[in-house]
């Protein structure tokens, strides 16, 4: 009688992929590229010299000089773009100073333009920074965020940012028909060519903790009525669809790590780039976590945006956007 063959498992070798770090290099299907990050930026008014911030290490807001020398750095290292986030000295129930064409945005705006010789600046179109119950909108007499007061504001600072020179708009506001009410604001001011970047799926999340120090946030209290429900997926694609109708032409998931099935079903419907946008909380559990020594920080940083990357998203706002472009370029990238 003759032998059965030996059994030959395991049938196939996926590790033969894995074996030289010159292979996963050759088949990595998700690479990191400069071009796709964006650095938000803090620019506060009155400073004379940079200001850390004590819940994000080594973020600062920054001065003229140093906002220009950030945008220049970042140009320099090949990022995609700059997002700017003005804090002001003065706030009002209206937020006058985001529409005042000398306010500290607007003049943030014209100093990274000019510094940033061509790279795209993003700037904040959202009324919280300027407000003083910090709402990202203006309220009824209720004291309810009112929507559609809202647009007319949102409109008339969209000419203001345009005209200061910023390149994309980033409405982050959440209110129903901001984008619509925005690109028609533009398009009457002769600003057709400003970019409308949608916070379509934006995400009522404790992980903007830190970012409410970054700029001296006022607000009491949540945003619930307007930003969505954590537990709500599929309400992100209906988000999504109306901001398209209404000319958006980038859409972004915010939060993005904690949202990934938010970023990849969004990127699989959406027929203009999908951005995702990695918040101050990521970034201060990724930072708390190295300093105790519990992760390694740069494989760490690596495999948090590799991930964003993979669920879908072409671009990245992150707070780690220069350092790892200079790591890209220091691999070879
Ligand atoms: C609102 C805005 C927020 C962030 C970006 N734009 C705060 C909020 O919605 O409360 C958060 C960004 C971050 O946490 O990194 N203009």
């Amino acid at each position: 009688m003759l032998a059965s063959p030996a059994p030959s498992f395991p049938v196939a070798r996926p590790r033969r992929l894995r074996t030289t770090p010159g292979i996963r290099r050759l088949v990595a299907e998700t690479r990191l590229h400069a071009a796709d990050l964006v650095q938000p930026l803090f620019v506060a008014e009155g400073l004379t010299r940079p200001r850390a911030l004590t819940l994000m290490p080594g973020v600062v807001q920054h001065t003229r000089d140093s906002l220009q020398a950030a945008v220049a750095e970042a140009a320099e290292l090949g990022v995609g773009g700059v997002m700017l986030f003005a804090v002001p000295e003065e706030r009002d129930a209206v937020g006058s100073g985001a529409v005042d064409p000398d306010g500290i945005l607007a003049q943030a705006i014209r100093w990274a333009v000019e510094a940033g010789d061509g790279l795209p600046v993003i700037a904040d179109l959202c009324l919280d920074e300027f407000t003083d119950h910090g709402h990202c909108g203006v309220l009824d007499e209720r004291g309810r965020v009112d929507n559609d007061a809202t647009l007319e504001v949102y409109g008339e600072m969209a000419r203001v940012l345009a005209g200061a020179g910023a390149h994309v708009l980033g409405a982050s506001g959440m209110m129903d028909g901001q984008i619509g009410a925005t690109r028609a604001a533009l398009d009457a001011a002769g600003h057709e060519d400003t970019l409308l970047l949608a916070y379509a799926a934006k995400y009522a999340s404790a992980f903007y903790g830190p970012f409410r120090e970054a700029v001296e946030s006022a607000l009491v209290g949540d945003r619930r009525t307007y930003q969505q429900d954590p537990a709500n997926g599929r309400e992100a694609l209906r988000e999504v669809a109306l901001d398209l109708a209404e000319g958006a032409d980038i859409v972004m998931v915010k939060p993005a790590l904690t949202y990934l099935d938010v970023v990849a079903a969004v990127a699989a419907v959406a027929s203009v780039p999908t951005a995702a946008y990695l918040v101050s909380g990521e970034f201060a559990m990724v930072e708390a976590a190295a300093a105790t020594g519990a992760i390694d920080r740069r494989t760490a940083i690596v495999e948090a945006l590799t991930s964003v990357r993979r669920a879908g998203a072409s671009v990245i706002a992150t707070y780690w956007a220069a350092e790892v472009a200079r790591w890209l370029r220091e691999e070879g990238h």
